[in-house]
């Protein structure tokens, strides 16, 4: 038995292991390699209000703005005082940061901050050089068990905690994991969609594992889409940052026209939601768009990350411009968590995209997501360290592994045709009748069949969590009757004051839905 276990590597994740105290166990379950997240190929950076000019209150008001005041104003706070310690503490750690040649934090803006605010590193590599930071710090108290997919939370009913997990090895092995703190960090569910900036690991697995087990799910229809993603070929090839627009690129149509004139007064660097929404009208009517690159100097120096994405699907940036269509980004709902990151269930917490702690409200500001991981995995391992010794360790005989036994196949229809009608049915814009369709085709799945998971393969445990996650995304987006940053209805275009402070939560009573 471990002291804590953690699902999943990406910043939360690894934060939290790095700074528990290294007298405890820690064991890192990932159904990967370890640098195979979103965090990892994160480009634009962290926000932290540290400019001459800014302030934390600065940086509140433009969350709360992004997320249409959907958000828990209390976390908000909370988090965003912290951001500036956070990132001066990883400073003199790590200095990975890009400076001024006077040793300052360079600062970036991206879309919806009135300030320059992001802190970046190798100039678009944030996530990249963040996470090669945090492994470099992994110690010996910590392990890592790479390509262990982890299915099942394992329930104690009399003492009604989360004790471990059931996980399955690449050829199919069942092993169980005892921990006394069980930790959800499995990220979002951005591979639903047949147009995604995600890694191909964010598939919804803690989410569904979560609410399979009855804790709370919540704000699940907020989706976050953001506006420039690579489009070749009929299909999105990686995210093309938004610091690009922070520093002067501009959407076009094919003939040159700017395409967010007059429509919200930051122009193209308005909320990720309007942006995607305007471009989606364009790209509707079959009109292509284009990030003009034409006005930034030094292109392949300030982005030489995206420079290799461009030039590796063909694209050539001396035509300076960039062929984009918005995907899905980021899940501002999750597993339903306070601060210190406890779910509904005792001993089970969540943390990183996968949780959801009320920080981004119904749209996410750019830059927060590493932010609000680095956030969870330190104030978690506080919590931890502080309560630990406390806590009287129940000893669980753990089973021998079981060898893998001729698995059954599930017969749901290909993960494919799912993304593709997530994308046209509950993407960018929704309706009654888009929704009715997805969740009545969801319905005659018939779902409850396929939970008894340990003789699937885990390919189809896989597409069963997507199958589960996009039920909960469908179902809150048909009941939210209005339209609100990352959830847009046609039938119900506008903000409905009734709903602002209205969450939408999935528990499981019984059958899956
Ligand atoms: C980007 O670089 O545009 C993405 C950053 C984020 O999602 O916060």
């Amino acid at each position: 038995m471990d002291d804590i276990l953690i699902i999943g590597s990406g910043v939360a994740a690894l934060r939290l292991a790095t700074l528990i105290s290294q007298d405890k166990n820690v064991r890192i379950l990932t159904k990967s390699f370890i640098k195979n997240t979103n965090s990892y190929m994160a480009q634009g950076g962290i926000a932290a209000a540290i400019g001459i000019h800014d302030d934390p209150s600065k940086h509140f008001a433009d969350t709360l703005e992004a997320g249409r005041f959907h958000n828990d104003e209390e976390i908000v706070r909370e988090i965003l005082n912290e951001a500036p310690l956070l990132i001066q503490e990883l400073s003199k750690e790590g200095n990975i940061f890009d400076q001024t040649e006077d040793g300052n934090l360079l600062l970036g803006l991206e879309g919806a901050h009135s300030e320059k605010r992001i802190v970046h590193s190798g100039g678009d590599a944030t996530g990249k050089n963040l996470i090669d930071y945090l492994i470099r710090n992994l110690t010996d108290n910590i392990r890592m068990e790479e390509n262990t997919f982890a299915y099942q939370l394992i329930l104690d009913q009399k003492q009604k905690r989360c004790i471990g997990v059931k996980a399955k090895s690449g050829d199919g092995t069942i092993r169980h994991f005892y921990g006394e703190y069980v930790v959800l960090a499995t990220g979002g569910c951005g591979q639903l969609y047949s147009y995604s900036s995600g890694a191909p690991t964010v598939t919804g697995d803690g989410i569904a594992m979560a609410y399979l087990a009855g804790a709370e799910i919540s704000d699940m229809e907020f989706i976050q889409f953001h506006p420039t993603l690579l489009y070749k070929n009929g299909e999105t090839k990686g995210l093309i940052s938004e610091a690009v627009r922070g520093e002067g690129a501009v959407l076009v149509t094919a003939d040159g026209t700017p395409i967010m004139e007059g429509v919200h007064p930051m122009k193209d660097l308005a909320p990720r939601h309007v942006v995607s929404q305007t471009i989606f009208n364009y790209t509707e009517k079959g009109q292509d768009v284009y990030l003009d690159i034409s006005a930034i100097r030094d292109f392949k120096q300030r982005f030489p990350s995206i420079t290799a994405i461009c030039e590796y699907n063909g694209v050539n940036l001396l035509e300076g411009r960039i062929p984009v269509v918005p995907g899905s980004h980021f899940s501002m709902g999750g597993i339903k968590t306070d601060l210190i990151g406890r779910t509904s269930i005792n001993g089970l917490f969540a943390i990183g995209e996968a949780a959801c702690t009320g920080l981004h409200g119904a749209n996410r500001l750019a830059s927060n997501s590493l932010l609000e991981g680095l956030y969870q995995g330190k104030r978690l391992s506080q919590w931890i360290n502080k309560n630990m010794e406390k806590t009287l360790g129940v000893r669980h005989r753990v089973p021998k592994p079981i060898q893998p036994v001729q698995e059954k196949k599930s017969v749901l229809p290909d993960v494919q045709v799912l993304k593709e009608r997530m994308m046209k049915m509950v993407g960018i814009v929704r309706s009654k009748e888009l929704l009715e369709d997805q969740k009545n085709w969801l319905q005659q799945l018939h779902l409850n069949a396929f939970i008894e998971l340990d003789s699937y393969s885990i390919e189809d445990i896989n597409a069963i969590f997507m199958y589960i996650t996009a039920y909960l995304i469908t179902d809150a987006a048909w009941h939210r009757t209005e339209s609100r940053g990352g959830h847009y209805r046609s039938d119900f275009p506008n903000e409905d004051e009734n709903w602002c402070r209205e969450t939408i939560i999935h528990k499981r009573k019984g059958e899956v839905m």
